[in-house]
C-alpha cells in the first residue's frame, strides 16, 4: 500500500492539539459577526494574510486575538464540532484535547461556558462518530503561577470532564520549575500532568517538565535533541512526545522539514508521535502533517505504522481500549 493510502487509513489518536488552534478564518469572521466582535481583518485572504509568524510570540498574539470571537458556549461546540468532523475523515479514533480556560476567563467568559461547549461536542462525537476523547486543561506560562490556581480550583469542581493539566503559551525566559507548587496540587487532585516543552526553550526546561512537573509526556520536546543524556533517559523511560511537524515550520523552529528530528527520534527508540498544534494556524490538520513530514524526511510504511501505533500507546486511553486500536 502507497504511503499516502496508509497515513489516510490508519487508525490513529491525536494528542497535541489546541482546541482554540482550529478556529478556521471563516469560521472566526462569522462569530465576530454572530456576536458583534471587531477583528482586524473583514476578508478570509486578510486572516490568512495574517499568519505570517516569525516565531511562537508572534503567533500567540494572533492566536489569542483570533479566539476572541469565541464568547457563546454554542461558539465552543460549533469550534469543537468542526474540528471533530474534520478529523473523522483522517481515521482519528480518540483525541486528547488542550484547552486554555485562562484566556477565556479574562475576558469574562466563564470556565462553565467554555467546558460545557466542548464536552458537549465531545460527547456528540463519540455518539455519531465514535471518536473518544480527553480533555486537558493548560495554564499559561506568560502569567504567573498563582493566577492558575483559579483555573485549577475550577477544573476540581469538573473533574469528570478533564483528565489531566498542562502548560502552554510563551516558553522562552518561563521554564517549567516556575509551576511546580501548581503542578503539584494538580496531582494531588488527581489530575496526569503534561508540558509544552523544548519547543523554543532549551533541553533543560524539558529535564525540569520531567522531574519538576512530572509529567507523562513532553509536548513537542524537539531540542532534546541538544542533550544525548536526555536523549537516552526519553527512550529509556519511553516517555512520549507529541512533535508537530508543520507547527514546528511555521514557527521557524525548523528552517525546512527535511530537518524535522521525527526520524531522528524514532531510530533513537523515543516514543514519537505526529500532531497538528494549531490546524488552522499552521496550514494542516493531522494527516496534513504526516503527509509533510513522511516526504520530508523519507518516513518509510513502516515508521508510518510505529508512528500510528505510537499514537495509541503514548495515550491515556485504558490498556483495553488501547489493544481496539492498536
Ligand atoms: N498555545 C497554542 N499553541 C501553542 C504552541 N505551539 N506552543 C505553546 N503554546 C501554544
Ligand atoms: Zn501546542
Amino acid at each position: 500500500m502507497d504511503i499516502e493510502k496508509l497515513i489516510d487509513q490508519l487508525p490513529k489518536t491525536e494528542l497535541h492539539l489546541h482546541i482554540e488552534g482550529t478556529l478556521e478564518p471563516k469560521m472566526m469572521l462569522d462569530l465576530a459577526k454572530r456576536n458583534k466582535v471587531t477583528l482586524p481583518y473583514e476578508t478570509v485572504d486578510q486572516v490568512a494574510a495574517a499568519y505570517q509568524f516569525n516565531n511562537l510570540q508572534d503567533f500567540l498574539d494572533v492566536y489569542y486575538q483570533g479566539m476572541s470571537v469565541l464568547i457563546e458556549e454554542r461558539d465552543f461546540y460549533d469550534l469543537t464540532w468542526a474540528y471533530l468532523e474534520k478529523v473523522h475523515g483522517d481515521a482519528v479514533r480518540h483525541v486528547e484535547i488542550f484547552f486554555d480556560p485562562q484566556a477565556h476567563m479574562e475576558r469574562g467568559v466563564s470556565f462553565e461556558t467554555v467546558l460545557g461547549g466542548i464536552t458537549s461536542a465531545l460527547a456528540e462525537a463519540h455518539r455519531q462518530l465514535e471518536i473518544s476523547s480527553k480533555l486537558i486543561m493548560c495554564f499559561l506560562r506568560h502569567l504567573p503561577e498563582e493566577a492558575g490556581y483559579e483555573a485549577l480550583e475550577c477544573a476540581c469542581k469538573h473533574k469528570e470532564h478533564i483528565y489531566a493539566v498542562g502548560l502552554d503559551s510563551s516558553e522562552a525566559g518561563r521554564p517549567p520549575e516556575l509551576f511546580s507548587r501548581l503542578f503539584a496540587s494538580a496531582r494531588d487532585h488527581g489530575f496526569k500532568t503534561v508540558a509544552h516543552a523544548g519547543e523554543e526553550g532549551p533541553a533543560a526546561y524539558i529535564k525540569t517538565a520531567l522531574d519538576d512537573l512530572r509529567v507523562s509526556r513532553v509536548d513537542h520536546g524537539n531540542r532534546a535533541f541538544e542533550d544525548p543524556a536526555l536523549i537516552a533517559r526519553l527512550a529509556q523511560q519511553q516517555t512520549p512526545m507529541t512533535m508537530c511537524p508543520l507547527s514546528n515550520l511555521r514557527l521557524k523552529g525548523i528552517s525546512d522539514l527535511t530537518k524535522h528530528p521525527i526520524k531522528r527520534a524514532l531510530d533513537a527508540g523515543l516514543l514519537a508521535t505526529v500532531n497538528s498544534d494549531d490546524p488552522s494556524y499552521f496550514g494542516g490538520y493531522i494527516n496534513d502533517n504526516y503527509r509533510a513530514v513522511a516526504k520530508a524526511v523519507g518516513l518509510t510504511a513502516a515508521d508510518i505504522i510505529k508512528l500510528s501505533k505510537n499514537s495509541v500507546i503514548a495515550s491515556f486511553l485504558p490498556d483495553g481500549q488501547k489493544q481496539n486500536l492498536l
